[in-house]
């Protein structure tokens, strides 16, 4: 038997699957039962290592079914392997990283007392919204972005005169290492929500750049599908070519993609954080690199 287990969550089992291979690990299965009152009950299939055993589930909706069930496969883990590595391709829960308001619960702190609790040594994930949900783990911790495989996956696409956008500044170091790596320009839009009506603007000082050319709007996720659509109804009144969509983790909740695609979006294109018909962009390999 190898030395090392891949367990599989239910919510992650091609990219399970895929890392497995990668780095010749035994594949542990689970199945998964919902009871009609929320519960899971998981079955494993396989033997898990007692050496080290890397648990990969990512935590996207339903995120506390899918959180309870990876805490439970890497308490499962912790039980026969000395070292469990807990691989979450999508971390839900990391947009609440700080007290925003006063009184909110910094759920990602908890979520870290969690992972500690339950027996993982480390924990690996992709491009995860923020850098400071890593802070409030107190084991270690590492995220790896799949930019770079994004970026392999559009360069084999025939582009007219492409440009790379952010829909907002806050995005604005992941375009540039997006538009780094593809030899491109990159913009930032500047969105603007007006305080008293909630109503969102966007404008750039870049506008002169966009007529006429292939865009990539570059994101880390995409939840609704709002900030997407409002950068392109945006972008198209720039008079752009065509837009396409490079992101991370797609998530599409509530008929996003059918509504991204009405905005006028040619193509979305997600890693496989996240299975689903966007999800074409394998990260396996960045992943394998970052477990040593
Ligand atoms: C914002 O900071 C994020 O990077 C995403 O742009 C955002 O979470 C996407 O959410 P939605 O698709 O609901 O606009």
């Amino acid at each position: 038997m190898s030395k090392i287990s891949v367990i599989s969550g239910k919510s992650s089992e091609d990219l399970a699957r895929k890392l497995s291979r990668r780095i010749k690990a035994n594949l542990v299965k689970s199945e998964v039962k919902v009871f009609p009152d929320g519960e899971s009950k998981i079955t494993l299939s396989g033997k898990i290592s007692k050496r080290r055993s890397i648990v990969v589930q990512s935590i996207y909706p339903p995120v506390d079914t899918n959180l309870i069930q990876t805490l439970s496969l890497i308490s499962k883990a912790k039980e026969i392997s000395s070292e469990v590595i807990a691989v979450i391709p999508y971390m839900g829960y990391a947009r609440q990283d700080r007290e925003f308001l006063p009184g909110e619960i910094i759920t990602m702190k908890v979520l870290a007392k969690l992972f500690k609790g339950v027996g993982a040594s480390k924990i690996i994930a992709v491009d995860i919204h923020s850098i400071m949900s890593l802070k409030h783990f107190t084991i270690k911790s590492k995220n790896v972005t799949a930019i770079p495989d994004l970026v392999k996956y559009f360069k084999k696409l025939s582009l007219k005169n492409p440009l790379v956008v952010s829909p907002d500044q806050g995005g604005k170091d992941r375009a540039k290492e997006f538009a780094k790596k593809f030899e491109s320009e990159y913009i930032a839009l500047e969105k603007k929500r007006d305080k008293k009506t909630g109503k969102v603007q966007i404008k750039t000082k870049n506008s002169d750049k966009v007529a006429g050319r292939d865009l990539i709007l570059v994101d880390d996720m995409i939840s609704t599908g709002g900030s997407i659509i409002k950068a392109t109804q945006f972008l198209k009144k720039q008079k752009c070519k065509r837009v396409y969509v490079a992101c991370t983790h797609a998530l599409l909740i509530n008929n996003a993609e059918k509504k991204i695609r009405k905005a006028g979006v040619t193509r979305i294109i997600s890693a496989n954080t996240i299975p689903g018909k966007t999800s074409v962009v394998d990260v396996s390999d960045t992943i394998a690199k970052a477990i040593v």
